[in-house]
Protein backbone atom coordinates (compact mmCIF):
# COMPACT_ATOMS: atom_id res chain seq x y z
CA UNK A 1 0.00 0.00 0.00
CA UNK A 2 1.01 3.23 -1.20
CA UNK A 3 2.28 5.85 1.97
CA UNK A 4 1.34 8.62 -0.13
CA UNK A 5 -2.31 9.54 -1.00
CA UNK A 6 -3.26 9.98 -4.38
CA UNK A 7 -4.15 13.46 -3.68
CA UNK A 8 -0.68 14.24 -2.39
CA UNK A 9 0.76 12.62 -5.65
CA UNK A 10 -1.12 14.70 -7.74
CA UNK A 11 -0.08 17.98 -5.90
CA UNK A 12 3.33 17.18 -6.60
CA UNK A 13 3.31 15.97 -9.81
CA UNK A 14 1.15 19.78 -10.09
CA UNK A 15 4.41 21.63 -9.42
CA UNK A 16 6.62 19.98 -12.18
CA UNK A 17 5.21 22.37 -14.79
CA UNK A 18 6.54 25.37 -12.11
CA UNK A 19 9.93 24.16 -11.26
CA UNK A 20 13.01 23.78 -13.52
CA UNK A 21 13.73 20.70 -12.66
CA UNK A 22 12.28 17.52 -11.11
CA UNK A 23 14.66 17.90 -7.91
CA UNK A 24 13.25 21.09 -7.38
CA UNK A 25 10.36 19.81 -6.08
CA UNK A 26 11.93 17.76 -3.58
CA UNK A 27 11.37 20.82 -0.72
CA UNK A 28 7.77 21.93 -1.80
CA UNK A 29 7.40 17.76 -1.84
CA UNK A 30 8.08 17.37 1.34
CA UNK A 31 6.06 20.19 3.14
CA UNK A 32 3.13 18.73 1.52
CA UNK A 33 3.67 15.26 2.87
CA UNK A 34 4.65 16.36 6.05
CA UNK A 35 1.29 18.34 6.28
CA UNK A 36 -0.47 15.54 5.58
CA UNK A 37 1.09 12.79 7.71
CA UNK A 38 2.74 15.10 10.75
CA UNK A 39 5.80 13.75 9.49
CA UNK A 40 7.66 12.04 6.52
CA UNK A 41 8.07 8.18 6.75
CA UNK A 42 11.08 5.93 5.21
CA UNK A 43 8.60 4.94 3.06
CA UNK A 44 7.09 8.49 2.11
CA UNK A 45 11.29 9.22 1.16
CA UNK A 46 11.05 6.74 -1.26
CA UNK A 47 7.55 7.38 -3.06
CA UNK A 48 8.62 10.88 -3.38
CA UNK A 49 11.85 10.01 -4.56
CA UNK A 50 9.84 7.90 -7.27
CA UNK A 51 7.99 10.55 -8.39
CA UNK A 52 11.19 13.14 -8.92
CA UNK A 53 13.08 10.19 -10.30
CA UNK A 54 15.47 11.04 -7.77
CA UNK A 55 17.51 8.28 -5.13
CA UNK A 56 16.18 7.97 -1.92
CA UNK A 57 19.04 9.43 -0.26
CA UNK A 58 18.98 12.42 -2.23
CA UNK A 59 15.27 13.69 -0.93
CA UNK A 60 16.50 12.67 3.01
CA UNK A 61 19.60 14.82 2.12
CA UNK A 62 17.28 17.77 1.93
CA UNK A 63 14.94 16.64 5.09
CA UNK A 64 17.32 16.02 7.19
CA UNK A 65 18.86 19.66 6.11
CA UNK A 66 16.00 21.38 8.05
CA UNK A 67 14.97 21.35 11.54
CA UNK A 68 11.17 21.49 10.41
CA UNK A 69 10.65 17.52 9.33
CA UNK A 70 9.64 14.94 11.38
CA UNK A 71 10.28 11.39 11.18
CA UNK A 72 8.26 8.41 12.21
CA UNK A 73 9.60 7.80 15.03
CA UNK A 74 8.53 11.60 16.40
CA UNK A 75 5.96 12.90 14.72
CA UNK A 76 3.81 15.86 15.02
CA UNK A 77 1.02 16.42 17.56
CA UNK A 78 -1.95 17.48 16.26
CA UNK A 79 -1.25 21.07 16.91
CA UNK A 80 2.50 22.14 16.70
CA UNK A 81 2.84 25.12 18.97
CA UNK A 82 6.21 27.03 18.27
CA UNK A 83 7.84 29.58 20.69
CA UNK A 84 9.46 32.43 19.91
CA UNK A 85 13.05 32.16 21.76
CA UNK A 86 14.54 35.14 20.38
CA UNK A 87 16.16 37.71 22.83
CA UNK A 88 13.50 40.62 22.39
CA UNK A 89 10.46 37.25 23.40
CA UNK A 90 12.62 36.39 26.02
CA UNK A 91 12.90 39.73 27.62
CA UNK A 92 9.70 40.17 27.53
CA UNK A 93 8.17 37.11 28.93
CA UNK A 94 8.84 34.76 26.86
CA UNK A 95 11.63 32.70 28.88
CA UNK A 96 8.49 32.61 31.57
CA UNK A 97 5.60 31.48 29.10
CA UNK A 98 7.77 28.47 27.71
CA UNK A 99 8.68 27.42 31.36
CA UNK A 100 5.20 27.63 32.31
CA UNK A 101 3.60 25.74 29.25
CA UNK A 102 6.16 23.01 29.68
CA UNK A 103 5.02 22.80 33.31
CA UNK A 104 1.14 22.35 31.92
CA UNK A 105 2.15 20.28 29.48
CA UNK A 106 4.73 17.55 30.83
CA UNK A 107 6.91 18.01 27.77
CA UNK A 108 10.35 20.04 27.23
CA UNK A 109 10.51 21.78 23.44
CA UNK A 110 10.96 19.46 20.89
CA UNK A 111 8.78 16.77 22.84
CA UNK A 112 4.71 16.14 22.19
CA UNK A 113 1.88 15.44 24.79
CA UNK A 114 0.78 12.04 26.08
CA UNK A 115 -2.32 12.65 23.81
CA UNK A 116 -0.62 13.75 20.68
CA UNK A 117 -2.57 16.56 20.92
CA UNK A 118 0.46 19.26 20.96
CA UNK A 119 4.07 19.64 20.13
CA UNK A 120 6.10 22.39 21.29
CA UNK A 121 8.99 23.78 19.33
CA UNK A 122 11.27 26.66 19.96
CA UNK A 123 11.44 29.16 16.90
CA UNK A 124 13.97 31.83 16.39
CA UNK A 125 12.54 35.52 15.51
CA UNK A 126 8.98 35.36 13.97
CA UNK A 127 9.58 39.01 13.01
CA UNK A 128 7.05 40.39 15.11
CA UNK A 129 8.74 41.66 17.96
CA UNK A 130 7.24 44.57 18.78
CA UNK A 131 4.27 41.81 19.70
CA UNK A 132 6.49 39.86 22.11
CA UNK A 133 6.02 37.34 23.46
CA UNK A 134 4.86 35.19 20.10
CA UNK A 135 4.16 32.63 19.04
CA UNK A 136 2.80 30.18 16.24
CA UNK A 137 -0.23 27.64 16.40
CA UNK A 138 0.24 26.02 12.89
CA UNK A 139 1.05 29.14 10.24
CA UNK A 140 -0.75 31.70 12.42
CA UNK A 141 0.80 34.12 14.25
CA UNK A 142 -0.30 35.48 17.88
CA UNK A 143 1.25 38.34 19.58
CA UNK A 144 1.76 39.05 23.66
CA UNK A 145 0.65 35.28 24.46
CA UNK A 146 0.56 34.49 28.08
CA UNK A 147 0.42 30.68 28.48
CA UNK A 148 -3.73 30.83 28.79
CA UNK A 149 -3.95 32.65 25.93
CA UNK A 150 -1.62 30.20 24.07
CA UNK A 151 -4.04 27.06 25.48
CA UNK A 152 -7.05 29.25 23.72
CA UNK A 153 -5.05 29.42 20.78
CA UNK A 154 -4.17 25.50 20.72
CA UNK A 155 -8.24 24.85 21.37
CA UNK A 156 -9.55 26.97 18.52
FE1 LIG B 1 10.35 37.01 18.96
FE2 LIG B 1 11.31 38.71 17.14
S1 LIG B 1 12.25 38.03 18.94
S2 LIG B 1 9.37 37.80 17.22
Amino acid sequence: MSELSEKTKEQIRAHFDHYPTKQAVTLPALHMVHDEKRCVSKKAISEIADLLELAPSQVHDTLSFYGYFRTEEAPCGEKRVWVCRSLPCMLRGGEELLAELCDRWGIQPGQTTPDGKVTLELAECLGACDGAPCILVGDELSLRMTADSVEEQVKK
